[in-house]
């Protein structure tokens, strides 16, 4: 049996959300990633979706 393991999920000001923990995610085509400790794009913006890849300072994003 798998032991669950707990996320911790940090909403990081004007950026991305910081997960702490080993996540699989499923993308917009499909397939999935594995990932641990992961930065989410929460501007929309990123080149790299799902993932943060810095854009959001590039274009002043705030929430
Ligand atoms: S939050 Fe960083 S690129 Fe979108």
């Amino acid at each position: 049996m798998e032991k669950e393991s707990l996320l911790k999920i940090t909403v990081l000001p004007n950026g991305p959300l910081k997960v702490e923990g080993k996540v699989e995610l499923t993308l917009a085509d499909g397939s999935k990633k594995e990932r641990e400790n992961p930065f989410l794009c929460r501007c929309g913006a990123s080149k790299n979706k799902p993932f943060c890849d810095g854009t959001h300072a590039k274009i002043g994003f705030k929430d």
